[in-house]
């Protein structure tokens, strides 16, 4: 078995191949080098079994979704991942296979809700939740810094101290570290309590991402910034949310809202369900149906998605289009599933 970071970049994407099993893995690749990616694949004469983001990533274009088109190689993402067509969600404890690699899928949220780590026995990639001298941010598309520190002190630091760590981003030039190094000398985290490290990390007052817009929203959708004009930061920070309770009380109050859900046909009919009485028009034709829902300006609109991230996008577009009581399902089906609410197939 083999592992490769095949970016030689700050950004990292690993190939992890089995010659034995002419089989290899890509976790995060990168949109603008998918034929590099198939020029390696065909050089070690493998195939992409398997394609695995370890978050939904702000900073650039994530090619799985495409290589997964290109290839026929699922696409494996947390369950917490908003993008419509991930072909498998993973949480806490699964198993990957590829040949005879096993990646075990270690669930470490605080830069992003859906964040992973990939543990390999004597590896783990740990996305952007652990870097090399540093941890990923958490000031935004839903990070904690309390839940990172959760995620590095609890789950990562408790592998092995020669584990070696090998992260989606650097910056400075380190291609690797250990679990021991960083437990040890890691600057962000060493010797910092959690309300410490909370208290760090929510002041690190660093700029947004060149950009951010333009490859979160796209990564998070799968629709592309040129089809579909996204809201800003700032709107989207505007919607209002609501849990599962507040929105079920309010189904069962006397003027009961729009149930508005802006996934895909087959989530809508998938495992998650939708919640009984919804309407169903897609994030990427909600702009050009909007007028379907003319009939709805005064009553109050509730929009719901996978997780919450693409309904609060559709619900600042309906905001923007002059429907003045809109808000959004926090957690989206699957926190309504959690909950055990009803949900209709
Ligand atoms: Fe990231």
């Amino acid at each position: 078995m083999k592992f490769r970071e095949v970016n030689h970049a700050k950004c990292k994407t690993y190939l992890a191949l089995s010659e034995r099993a002419r089989a290899a893995a890509l976790i995060d690749p990168m949109r603008d080098r998918i034929e590099r990616y198939l020029a390696l694949l065909a050089y070690f004469g493998c195939r992409l079994e398997m394609i695995i983001d370890t978050h939904t990533h702000a900073d650039h274009r994530s090619g799985a979704i495409e290589l997964g088109e290109l290839t026929g190689a699922p696409v494996v993402m947390h369950r917490r991942a908003p993008a419509p067509h991930v072909s498998r969600h993973v949480d806490d404890g699964d198993v990957l296979n590829v040949g005879e690699i096993a990646l075990r899928v270690l669930y470490t949220p605080g830069h992003t809700p859906d964040s992973i780590s990939l543990y390999a026995g004597d590896r783990v990639f740990t996305g952007d939740v652990l870097l090399i001298h540093g941890t990923g941010r958490c000031d935004f598309a839903g990070g904690d810094a309390g839940s990172g520190y959760d995620s590095i002190t609890r789950k990562l630091f408790t592998l092995p101290d020669d584990t070696l760590v090998f992260p989606a981003h650097d910056y400075r030039g380190h291609t690797q570290s250990t679990i021991g190094e960083e437990k040890h000398s890691n600057p962000r985290i060493a010797g910092r309590t959690r309300e410490q490290y909370v208290e760090l990390m929510n002041n690190l007052g660093l700029p947004l991402p060149d950009g951010i817009q333009e490859a979160l929203q796209p990564n998070q959708t799968e629709i592309d910034a040129s089809a579909l004009n996204f809201p800003t930061l700032s709107q989207l920070n505007q919607v209002r949310q609501l849990d599962p309770g507040e929105v079920l009380a309010k189904l069962n109050a006397p003027s009961a809202p729009l149930i508005l859900d802006v996934r895909e046909e087959e989530e809508f009919r998938g495992e998650l369900g939708h919640i009984p009485g919804a309407t169903r028009i897609a994030l990427r034709d909600l702009p050009e149906r909007a007028g379907a829902l003319d009939a709805f300006r005064d009553r109050e609109i509730v929009v719901v998605c996978r997780v919450g991230v693409r309904s609060t996008t559709a619900a600042a577009i309906l905001t923007g289009l002059g429907f003045d009581r809109v808000c959004n399902l926090k957690g989206g089906m699957i926190d309504w599933n959690d909950a055990r609410l009803s949900v209709e197939h």
